[in-house]
């Protein structure tokens, strides 16, 4: 069986910055606290005047070529995961290659190209999609380019608005992957969901403590249909376990329910029992409710303990780091935390070949799934190449005045004249519209 896997990581963030704390919450008559410690959020990217999802998906994937020393000649295939598209038919991979022939000549004619609608799970199909056509042969020794690109805008007002985050990350799929090797088992989960939903809107109807609870359900009994059709999960097998991230406080969630999930029928769960009690039992209690409570209250404790506290230091908190900075990228935001945990053990110097990962990605509407990844020789100087973490510092900050309007000049049902707020260099910039009505875009 061939080994195919992530052979190459680039991510573009949005150039703007919105600080949650210190501009966002007085603005809005909020607590700075629930931004930081409730959410997990300090800062969020926002797209400047001339950025879009085609311009960072271009310049992420720009950025990935040079990395990598690659010629378009190795790309057979170009997959697009986004949520945030402004056109349903034409599809934002030729807009993204047709940037890419603007710099590297026309040689992406022959590549196969396509997009993924599936909301933020969308990017982990693309790589799925990725995969099985480099295991059936018919990518004849070429690499698929992965993009994930969201701007995620909330209407304002709305209480997602301080998860909202720009960017994109591009991925190189490969034959022999220096980075990660994707595993063939998945688990899945899939409801017909209605916690998040955009029906020929450019902002989401949101139920937003309900998509919390359809998360939480559908990771559930994703990992339960893992362990179903790969065998018992050993958690302490795992190096880190990136969850999609629309929030840091929601991975804290996922997290310990994760973790209580693989500890069942373990020495840990011996340990935990003496310490903090039994499970509740649902038969126990006549109503739901007091169930729920009795659980709540459970998972506190159990997220209080040392045993848990070291796993999540450890294990979960390496994978948050970018996204507390970012925001919610969508499809991105997911890998985004696979990215936040290597960057975070390449600066540890920790040795993580053949040690693996367990990755959760989940898309409203619904679909959760969980496979593994393994850790792969060359890893480290793959991911020194990124530099994520100086252009999240290099963003410019919005006072909340300007936040407005940026939010209105991305909003497709106004019209604002707004001066870029920001020098573009070495980098691709939309221009305007064509005589069809398309964007035009140009590398600067
Ligand atoms: N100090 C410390 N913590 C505080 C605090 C303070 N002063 N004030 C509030 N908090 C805590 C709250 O207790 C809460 O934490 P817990 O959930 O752990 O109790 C947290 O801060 C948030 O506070 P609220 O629940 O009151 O916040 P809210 O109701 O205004 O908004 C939200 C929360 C509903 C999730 C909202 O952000 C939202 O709608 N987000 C968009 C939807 C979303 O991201 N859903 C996630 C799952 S769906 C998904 O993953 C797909 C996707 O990408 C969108």
């Amino acid at each position: 069986m061939k080994s195919v896997g992530i052979d190459g990581i680039s991510i573009w963030s949005g150039k703007l910055s919105l600080d949650l704390a210190n501009v966002f919450a007085p603005a809005v008559g909020e607590n700075p606290d629930k931004y930081t410690k409730g959410l997990g959020l300090y800062t969020c990217s926002f797209p400047d005047v001339r950025e879009d999802i085609v311009t960072m998906g271009a310049n992420a994937a720009y950025k990935l070529m040079i990395a990598e020393g690659l010629d378009p000649s190795e790309i057979g295939r170009i997959d697009v995961a986004t949520e945030s598209s402004f056109d349903s038919s034409k599809p934002i991979s030729t807009y993204i290659s047709g940037c890419l022939e603007q710099v590297f000549g026309e040689e992406f004619r022959n590549v196969n190209k396509g997009e993924r609608k599936f909301a933020c799970i969308a990017g982990t199909q693309c790589i799925d999609d990725a995969h099985n056509w480099i295991l059936s042969g018919r990518n004849e020794g070429k690499s698929a380019l992965v993009i994930a690109t969201d701007t995620a805008l909330y209407e304002r007002g709305n209480p997602g608005e301080a998860t909202q985050g720009a960017g994109a990350v591009a991925m190189l799929i490969s034959e022999d992957p220096s980075i990660m090797e994707l595993s063939l088992k998945q688990g899945y989960s899939s409801v017909d969901e209605t916690d998040f939903l955009k029906p020929n809107q450019q902002f989401p109807s949101v139920d937003g403590k309900r998509s919390v609870q359809v998360y939480l359900s559908l990771m559930r009994n994703a990992l339960m249909n893992f362990e179903e059709r790969s065998g018992k999960m050993n958690i302490e097998e795992f190096q880190f376990v990136p969850f999609h991230v629309p929030f840091p406080g929601m991975v804290r969630k996922a997290a310990s329910l994760g973790y209580r999930y693989m500890t069942r029928g373990t020495p840990i769960e011996n340990e935990l029992e003496k310490l903090i009690g039994p499970k509740p039992e649902r038969e126990k209690f006549s109503e739901d409710e007091k169930y729920t409570e009795s659980i709540r209250e459970y998972m506190k404790l159990l997220e209080g303990t040392e045993v848990y506290k070291k796993w999540y230091k450890h294990v979960i908190e390496p994978t948050v780091q970018i996204s507390s900075k970012a925001g919610n990228w969508y499809t991105g935001s997911v890998h985004l935390a696979r990215a936040s945990s290597l960057l975070h053990a390449e600066s540890e110097g920790l040795d993580l070949v053949d040690k693996k990962i367990l990755v959760g990605s989940y898309g409203s509407g619904a679909q959760a799934e969980i496979h593994v990844e393994t850790i792969k020789e060359g890893w480290e100087e793959k991911i020194k190449k990124m530099d994520i973490y100086s252009q999240l510092d290099s963003r410019r900050s919005l006072s909340f005045e300007e936040y407005e309007q940026i939010h209105d000049v991305h909003n497709y049902s106004k019209e604002i004249d707004l001066d870029e707020l920001t020098n573009y260099k070495n980098e691709f910039i939309c221009t305007g519209y064509g005589k069809m009505g398309e964007n035009t875009y140009e590398f600067v």
